[in-house]
């Protein structure tokens, strides 16, 4: 049977206040449901397909929320950050009060592909070492980078404090200095630590690819999009 909710309850849940304060918006004839105003804050509707808009923003009402961002550099990764500002404050207020959390940090310098959801399963699934979801990163060097030093990368490298020698599944080289690098973990400044490893330095860290997902070209540094039926096939395990 199709879930219904009053109004007061979905919007409140969506993230745009408490109870109270969804109540006094609807009472003020601030929310439109599928193309019609909403006054009555007790009112029902069916939760699929429902489209609404907050003081004429327009929103899809969402269960769970699935967003992928382009991180800028110069944008950390916590909720409470020390020195730059929070990449959550180039979200929409209602998905921050929804809890959002980025899936694997990207260092402050480091930009490109960050998934953001409050699904918890998605994001253990996700995160988990377990599942091992590669990542591809575009990494540029300092030094022109040589065969023998991809070599070395796929062949595994020692980090310290770590027990084992860690493997890139994939390296390949896209011009002197630049290579990208898949990688099955997503262990502490791992990119900047196995190039080090090689005797090499990274100069500019990119994550162009998470599973199957490629960050698209045309989602522009700082910007965000939620997740399409496709782009979650893609993250899927085969
Ligand atoms: N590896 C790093 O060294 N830094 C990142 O931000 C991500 C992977």
């Amino acid at each position: 049977m199709a879930k219904k909710l009053n109004i007061e309850r979905i919007i409140s849940n969506q993230g745009f206040g408490t109870r109270k304060q969804c109540r006094i918006m609807i009472l003020n004839e601030e929310i439109t449901v599928n193309g019609t105003m909403c006054d009555d804050p007790d009112a029902t509707f069916d939760l699929e397909n429902l489209h609404y808009t907050v003081k004429g923003e327009p929103w899809d009402y969402r269960e769970k929320s699935y967003l992928m961002l382009h991180k800028p550099s110069n944008y950390e990764c916590s909720h409470k950050t020390q020195h730059h500002p929070t990449i959550y404050s180039l979200l929409p207020h209602p998905l921050v009060v929804r809890d959002v959390q980025c899936i694997g940090r990207l260092d402050e310098d480091t930009t490109g592909l960050i998934l953001i959801s409050d699904d918890g399963q998605f994001i253990h699934r996700m995160s988990s070492p377990k599942h091992k979801v590669p990542k591809v990163y575009e990494v540029t060097c300092k030094h022109p980078v040589s065969d023998e030093q991809i070599a070395h990368v796929l062949k595994g490298v020692q980090l310290i404090d770590e027990n084992a020698p860690i493997a890139a599944l994939a390296c390949t080289r896209i011009n002197e200095y630049v290579i990208h690098m898949t990688l099955a973990e997503g262990k502490y400044h791992q990119v900047k630590r196995m190039v080090a490893a090689i005797s090499n330095r990274v100069e500019g860290l990119k994550r162009i690819q998470i599973g199957e997902l490629k960050l698209p070209d045309n989602l522009a540094v700082g910007k965000w999009c939620w997740l399409t039926a496709d782009d979650m096939k893609k993250l899927s395990p085969k």
